[in-house]
């Protein structure tokens, strides 16, 4: 198993380039088989979540050719089977976006439905009532969702939760089906954009993504296309407060400012500089930060992909934060761990009441999931001290070549396998 161990103390200083968005290229790379032509998809994050959708979509029957690390090549006419294992599903719950384009295209599809996360019960039910209500017949049988429709037709359908995955698996079926579909209470989140752009590039007819209504016109055929997937704003967010955290000065570089608002406004309230230029955003971080409330929600809201990297950085602030998750129930065992290296936190129910300390001590600790992974990361660059990060499987499923980025910013962290690699690097660090 590997492990990050991790030198703190260093401030993060420098500029990183931030790779494409994961949570966008997922829902594309589902939506690519939605046409028997060729389509070539560039920015890919080179990511193990990737690998796994790019493998169960070749298990279907498609073409995919890896042109290089960050571009694919997908033909769709090949597909000939509407199942997506249980394997796949357990490692990669966006595999149910094959569900929206199988039965969009398809109009069948056999999917294994997925289980609850490290980050809480996760209900697919606003997925399947879009699904229905576009006239398919969904049942739940043998731990699989099958669905199946002679024909799809539009309709007006309002989502009872602001849901990004309901939001984009309903838009791809709709895409394909006859006449409008109107969906309301939509997700806006940037990759919500990104997968509709995408949809409309290969000839769908998408109006409203980003606000709180999409209007989807059916059509009978998609058709190829060259896309090139937005810059991730979880990864850009992340490094940001990796600055904050260690006192850093990081410019993060191939971003869309835009999209880092929320985070962007945190780190001015905590006391960091923000500089914002056409594709880049320089953080700053001098003295001391002071503490800040925040609430997790839905775009254009804190984004919960990043409320471990700001509890983090508030462990460290001066004075009492709170920070309230309200999209995801599991999402504060991260604070835990971070108790074991000296911060100062109560969690009552979905808030934490966080009281900022003046450092960390590095210490052992477990990965619980992907965010709180790299949040973790950053804890430890922070620490003094050494810090070992367990189950860092998590970490690599979203980030590309994470510890090489920070070591460009002057972190000192190595990737080990053994208790004789973790020697080697104390001793070398001490
Ligand atoms: C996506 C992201 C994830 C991010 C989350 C919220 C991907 C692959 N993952 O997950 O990284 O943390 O958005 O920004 O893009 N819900 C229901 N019923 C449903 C669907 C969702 O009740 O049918 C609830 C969920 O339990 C949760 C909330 O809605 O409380 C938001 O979930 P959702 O936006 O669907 O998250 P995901 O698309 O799974």
């Amino acid at each position: 198993m590997e492990q990050y161990i991790i030198k703190g103390g260093n401030p993060l200083v420098g500029e990183v380039e931030i790779g494409g968005a994961k949570n966008a290229a997922l829902a594309i790379l589902a939506a690519a088989i939605m046409t028997d032509e060729t389509v070539f998809i560039d920015n890919l994050p080179d990511v193990n979540d990737i690998n796994v959708l790019l493998d169960a979509i070749a298990g279907i029957g498609a073409s995919v050719h890896r042109v290089d690390r960050h571009a694919v090549k997908i033909n769709g006419k090949g597909v000939s089977d509407f199942n997506i294992e249980y394997d796949y599903m357990k490692k990669i719950r966006a595999s149910y976006y094959l569900l929206g384009a199988l039965l969009g295209k398809y109009k069948r599809a056999e999917v294994a439905l997925p289980g609850g996360c490290n980050i809480g019960s996760r209900p697919i039910d606003q997925h399947l009532k879009g699904f229905r209500a576009l006239g398919a017949d969904v049942e739940i049988e043998h731990g699989k969702i099958i669905a199946e429709a002679d024909r799809l037709v539009g309709k007006h359908i309002y989502f009872d939760v602001v849901s990004v995955g309901a939001t984009i698996n309903v838009m791809m079926a709709a895409a394909m089906a006859e006449g409008l579909t109107i969906l309301e209470n939509v997700a806006k989140e940037p990759h919500v954009v990104d997968v509709a752009n995408f949809l409309n590039s290969m000839g769908a007819n998408i109006r409203g993504a980003g606000t709180d209504v999409i209007k989807i016109r059916g059509v009978h055929r998609l058709h190829r296309t060259e896309y090139s997937v937005i810059p991730d704003q979880i990864e850009a967010g992340t490094f940001m407060f990796a600055a904050a955290a260690t006192r850093g000065d990081v410019t993060v570089c191939n971003v869309i400012p835009k999209h880092l608002e929320a985070t962007i406004a945190k780190l001015l309230e905590i006391g960091c500089e923000v500089e914002e230029f056409d594709d880049a955003v320089r953080v700053v971080s001098k003295g001391r930060l002071t503490s800040t409330h925040v609430k997790t929600l839905p775009y254009p809201g804190f984004p919960t992909d990043m409320q471990p990297q700001i509890g983090v950085t508030l462990a460290l602030c001066e004075g009492t934060s709170m920070v309230t998750e309200s999209i995801f129930e599991n999402r504060f065992k991260y604070l835990d761990e971070l108790a074991r290296m000296g911060a100062n936190v109560k969690i009552e129910g979905n808030s934490a009441t966080i009281e900022g300390v003046k450092g960390f001590s590095g210490a052992r600790v477990s990965a619980p999931d992907l965010r709180a992974g790299a949040a973790l990361c950053i804890a430890g660059l922070a620490a003094d001290g050494i810090t070992i990060v367990d189950d860092i499987v998590y970490i690599q499923r979203g980030y590309e070549r994470f510890e090489e980025k920070l070591k460009s910013l002057g972190g000192i962290i190595e990737r080990v396998q053994s208790e004789k690699d973790i020697r080697k690097f104390t001793l070398k660090v001490s």
